[in-house]
């Protein structure tokens, strides 16, 4: 198996290390990265490999007749941002199986948005698929499974995200400002001396920020609007289901959390709710709150699952149901959903 990987940042790293931990069989691994890197020795779980550009397997991207380097073959992630996969994804998906994990072709009605376990289905024979937001990612199970039983009707969530959620930028930015705190402390000085953000709008350490990506007119930002559009293709919503967000940035170096409030169509019965979480793929259930047992970042991070609890009625509405997730939004939210798009397709189509 051929493999390319097109970004070397906090998604690509850990796309190689899953690879390494699921024994996902390659051949060959390719990695590009921005021109800046090209010809850069990269270590990675499968030995050194030499950086690459894509303007010199398609220099004029135009025009496949340019083409010099050698193609992409196997399968593709990008991993590099929207530019990029606007750039090259379909170029690549002339020779390869790619999968991007930018919001470039999540919206085009030809291009499969896909979470595995809700519906691989869509994967068809299309060549470009498209990996959901990590936001959406982390909410899509649990709201299948109570789609499926009782219908949903409105759904308001409010999240709380990581640092890395913005990249390795945005996961470094959050470690100097805590080094940052620690080193003023220590030298008797005012905490948030020399603290200046250049990725994130604001401080990050000891705040939140509630705008994540660009804004529209009705005040809603960017990342908002992908959790409504994108749950309503990966779960083939009608429009009168109704979907309200609020993204918000906290101080947690890995790992989104989501307070989700539901109204479905007819009752909810939380112990069958419960039941079918509980044999679920993609989630583990974590409700335990007497002993302090639910969903957090911190034991969220690193693991396959989403995690759902705090399972309650919802006061909001008279038939729904509150709760709360965790998940790993560089695994299920990015790299392992990715991978797992890729092994559905090796081991159900080839
Ligand atoms: N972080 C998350 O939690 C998350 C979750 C879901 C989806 N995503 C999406 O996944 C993508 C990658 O995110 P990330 O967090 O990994 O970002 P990141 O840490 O900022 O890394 C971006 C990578 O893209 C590379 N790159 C930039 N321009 C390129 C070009 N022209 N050709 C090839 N590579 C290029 C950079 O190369 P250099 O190393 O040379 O600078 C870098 O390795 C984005 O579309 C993001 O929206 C991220």
């Amino acid at each position: 198996m051929d493999v390319n990987i097109v970004g070397k940042g906090a998604v690509g790293e850990e796309l190689m290390a899953l690879m390494q931990m699921r024994k996902f069989t390659l051949d060959t691994l390719r990695i590009f990265a921005s021109p800046g890197s090209k010809g850069q020795a990269l270590q990675t779980p499968f030995g050194s490999i030499t950086i690459e550009d894509l303007a010199d397997v398609y220099p004029q991207t135009q025009n496949q007749d340019g083409i010099t380097g050698k193609l992409l073959e196997g399968y593709t992630f990008f991993c590099a941002g929207g530019d990029t996969s606007k750039q090259y994804a379909k170029l690549a998906s002339q020779s390869s199986i790619v999968i991007d994990n930018s919001s470039a072709f999540r919206y085009d009605s030809d291009i499969p948005l896909v979470i595995p376990e809700i519906n691989a289905h869509a994967i068809g024979s299309s060549k470009l698929i498209a990996n959901p937001n990590c936001t959406t990612a982390i909410a899509s199970i649990p709201l299948y499974l109570l789609h499926n039983l009782y219908g949903l009707k409105r759904v308001s969530i409010a999240t709380y995200q990581s640092a890395s959620g913005a990249g390795g930028k945005g996961m470094d930015e959050l470690l100097l400002q805590q080094e940052k705190v620690a080193t003023n402390l220590g030298a008797g000085q005012e905490r948030y001396t020399g603290i200046s953000p250049q990725v994130f709008p604001h401080q990050l350490i000891d705040n939140v920020i509630p705008r994540i990506d660009v804004i529209s007119n009705d005040g809603y930002t960017k990342e908002e609007m992908k959790v409504d559009w994108e749950l309503h293709k990966i779960l083939n919503l009608h429009s009168i289901v109704k979907i309200g967000c609020t993204a918000v940035r906290v101080p947690v170096l890995r790992a989104h959390s989501e307070a989700i409030d539901v109204e479905t169509a007819r009752p909810v019965n939380l112990d069958e709710y419960r039941s079918a979480l509980l044999h679920a793929s993609g989630v583990t259930l974590s409700d335990d709150i007497e002993r302090h047992i639910y969903p957090m970042p911190l034991t969220a991070s690193n693991k396959y699952d989403v995690f759902v609890g705090r399972i309650r009625p919802t006061h909001t509405f008279d038939n729904g149901v509150t709760f709360f997730v965790s998940g790993d939004q560089l695994w299920k939210g990015a790299a392992l959903n990715a991978l797992q798009i890729a092994e559905y397709i090796r081991d159900h189509k080839e």
